[in-house]
């Protein structure tokens, strides 16, 4: 691909979760082409080792780049708080410094200062965003004074996975993750849904959250702060072509991906299958 050449933007997540990522951003911004690649065969990651995340994410970033993409996204939090700090400050120097990757963590936080009263956050993810307190740590660089709760869900991203998200069973985890994490603090009054699956649990979130709980849903922060982003980086934005179609990548098979990725997306979905290494 010729260096010159203008190409799709990159949106990368461990399996499907980052589907309600890239409808909020294909939403805003359809005039754009995105290459979604959900390394489905490897996941989920959540409960994954920070050197495993980390190797499996560069690898992802890697094909994206190959693929020319000049920016690529991580629509994922488990990604995002293992892997992108280092990307960014060790690899991305070496292997193509005048490319970009951007993550989920930072945007979000930024939302915090105009929703909570309390100060006291409360953040839903998997067990390697709670366990690297990447959100704590960007919230700490951010704001004074604020309580930050973690609280991680193992079992929502297989009830999601698993096409279970609307059935009977799963209220039982949704509610007891909730619980847990209001028997921390009840002056909680901001959640984070720190798990880009979980929009898809959101009927049932909603159900047992206690009244007057912000829920703050991802998808379209990331969507506001990539629009954001492309105008201050014109340098990056005059590379990114803009012919409004979305290609699909897979690790797993995409007679498997295709049919779950059009119930992410609300709409009939083709893909291709790819190895990464
Ligand atoms: N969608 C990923 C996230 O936002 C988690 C899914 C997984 O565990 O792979 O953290």
């Amino acid at each position: 691909m010729a260096a010159t050449e203008k190409c799709p933007i990159g949106v990368f997540d461990s399996g499907y979760g980052g589907l309600t990522i890239l409808s909020e951003i294909k939403k805003l911004m359809p005039e754009y082409d995105y290459l979604y690649l959900g390394d489905n065969a490897r996941a989920p990651y959540g409960s994954r080792s920070f050197e495993v995340v980390y190797n499996f994410t560069l690898q992802a970033v890697k094909y994206l780049f190959g693929q020319g993409c000049r920016l690529v996204i991580l629509a994922c939090n488990t990604a995002s708080a293992k892997a992108l700090r280092t990307i960014q400050q060790n690899d991305l120097p070496k292997i193509a410094p005048d490319r970009r990757v951007l993550g989920v963590i930072r945007p979000t936080v930024e939302k915090l200062g105009e929703l909570t009263r309390t100060g006291q956050i409360g953040i839903l993810g998997t067990q390697g965003t709670i366990q690297s307190e990447s959100y704590t740590m960007e919230i700490e660089k951010m704001y004074h004074g604020y309580s930050v709760y973690g609280q991680a869900c193992p079992m929502w991203v297989p009830l999601v996975e698993y096409k279970e998200a609307e059935s009977d069973g799963a209220d039982f985890f949704v509610k007891k993750y909730i619980d847990e994490l209001f028997g921390k603090s009840d002056g909680i009054d901001t959640v984070i849904l720190g798990c880009t699956h979980y929009p898809l649990l959101y009927p049932k979130i909603e159900k047992y959250m206690p009244h007057g709980v912000n829920i703050i849903k991802q998808g379209p922060i990331i969507a506001e702060s990539l629009k954001n982003y492309l105008l201050r980086h014109p340098e990056i934005d005059s590379m990114c072509s803009k012919t409004s179609t979305c290609k699909y990548l897979t690790t797993e098979s995409a007679g498997k991906f295709a049919p779950m990725a059009s119930i992410f997306l609300n709409e009939p979905v083709t893909a291709e299958q790819i190895t990464l290494k």
